[in-house]
């Protein structure tokens, strides 16, 4: 059940909306398409964000970095949505939905955008249906073998949000991009990933299906290729797409 305050804090859009990444970097979109990123935990969503949202002029919208943005500013949503990724649990789809659709009003989403995160399940896909004109689905599967080792050995830039594993950081405990301090996000404990990778394969996994029948899904496989290889496969998938 949601609380009268968090109710009230959606209702006055009382929440931070605000990506490390994105934030000061709009852009003018060169492509116009609006995507979704759809993959397991630790799938690689986020380095391919990142890269496709560059090559395509696309604002990268990350529900969970928005909720770390509000966790971070103490902010209603934010005490909420601890309670629930700490667990690793969804976030209640009411205050999810919301959070988006009125993000999607901003004016630099009208050059395309980049949902990594959203939708997560079949009621926030039926939603996202009634507020936005979907182009395609980047769909990253991976080996369940590898996310256990890739998330929990995850460290990542507190200042530009890049992601980097313990096994190349040579004990390095500041980003080599920026210069920013490194942390382990606090969802990326064994435990925590357990139930993730759960709650991914019941809510989750059910998407792919769904736009496969809407045909507008591309599938790429991210357990071998390194981050720059898939992201040529992906780039390769979406300039066939928008020929
Ligand atoms: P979110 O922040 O979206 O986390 P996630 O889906 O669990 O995915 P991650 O960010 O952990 O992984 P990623 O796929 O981005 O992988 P990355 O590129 O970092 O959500 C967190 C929580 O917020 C959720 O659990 C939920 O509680 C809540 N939430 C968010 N959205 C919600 C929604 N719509 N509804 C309700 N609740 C919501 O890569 C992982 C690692 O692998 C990195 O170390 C990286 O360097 C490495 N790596 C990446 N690619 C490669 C490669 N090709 N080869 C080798 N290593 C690679
Ligand atoms: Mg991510």
């Amino acid at each position: 059940m949601l609380t009268l305050h968090v109710l009230q804090a959606i209702l006055f859009k009382n929440f931070a909306l605000y990506e490390t990444r994105t934030i000061y970097k709009i852009k003018k979109g060169k492509h116009n398409m609006n995507l979704i990123l759809l993959g397991a935990p630790g799938a690689g969503k986020g380095t391919q964000a990142t890269k496709i949202s560059d090559r395509y002029g696309l604002v990268h919208i990350s529900t969970g970095d928005i909720f770390r943005a509000n966790i971070k500013n103490g902010t209603k949503i934010g005490l909420l949505a601890k309670s629930f990724i700490d667990k690793g649990e969804l976030v209640p789809d009411e205050v999810t939905c919301e959070i988006v659709k009125d993000r999607l009003t901003w004016e630099d989403c009208k050059n395309g955008y980049l949902l990594d995160g959203f939708p997560r399940n079949l009621f926030q896909a039926e939603e996202l249906e009634k507020f936005a004109k979907i182009d395609g689905v980047v769909n990253i599967n991976i080996d369940f073998k590898l996310l256990m080792d890739r998330l929990c050995g995850r460290r990542v830039c507190k200042e530009c949000g890049e992601s980097f594993h313990v096994s190349t950081l040579n004990g390095a405990t500041t980003c080599s991009r920026c210069g920013g301090e490194l942390y382990q996000r606090k969802d990326d404990n064994p435990e925590t990933v357990g139930s993730r990778l759960n709650v991914y394969n019941e809510q989750t996994a059910p998407l792919i299906d769904y736009y496969t029948k809407k045909g507008i899904i591309l599938n790429f496989t991210g357990s071998e290729a390194p981050a720059e290889v898939l992201f040529e496969e992906i780039k390769a998938g979406l300039d066939q797409m928008t020929k």
